[in-house]
């Protein structure tokens, strides 16, 4: 049985957090919602660490995490160890980054991508599988860097 994805957003990706939430109830997937659950104030960095968290302990595969621009909640999220976070604009990039670096975590910036391209993104991101092989060498060295 697939696991939940985690959801976690600052205020400024509250809104796309919950459009992307009611496309994964359309799709049937569940997903554990670590907030923020409104458009109050609140800090990036403590939205990311429960959902980057969830990932590393095999609660969840993957995680989508949305700020304003997608880079400060990425920037958070690849501080955590096990953690390979990308900060994607473009399906292109969404396709490659589970291809070819086995990114878990996919964070997108509100301010920049609009719902009906992010619930795309979200798709790619969820359905393509890693290539493994040669680029499987490359994740373990980019995990070597935080031993
Ligand atoms: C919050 O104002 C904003 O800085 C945040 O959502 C994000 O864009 C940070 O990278």
């Amino acid at each position: 049985m697939a696991k939940p994805i985690a959801l976690a957003a600052d205020h400024g990706g509250f809104e796309l957090k919950e459009a992307v939430k009611a496309h994964l109830d359309e799709l049937g997937l569940e997903y554990i919602d670590f907030g923020t659950h409104s458009t109050a104030s609140v800090d990036y960095p403590d939205m990311a660490l429960p959902a980057c968290d969830a990932v590393v302990s095999g609660q969840c595969d993957k995680a989508l995490l949305f700020c304003g621009t997608g880079v400060g909640i990425s920037m958070a999220a690849n501080k955590v160890k096990g953690i390979r976070a990308c900060c994607c604009s473009d399906s292109f990039s969404c396709e490659y980054t589970r291809r070819h670096n086995d990114a878990n975590v996919l964070a997108l910036g509100a301010g920049i991508t609009g719902p009906n391209l992010a619930k795309r993104m979200v798709e790619i991101f969820l359905s393509t599988e890693f290539e493994g092989g040669r680029h499987a060498r490359r994740v373990a060295l980019v995990d070597s860097i935080q031993p």
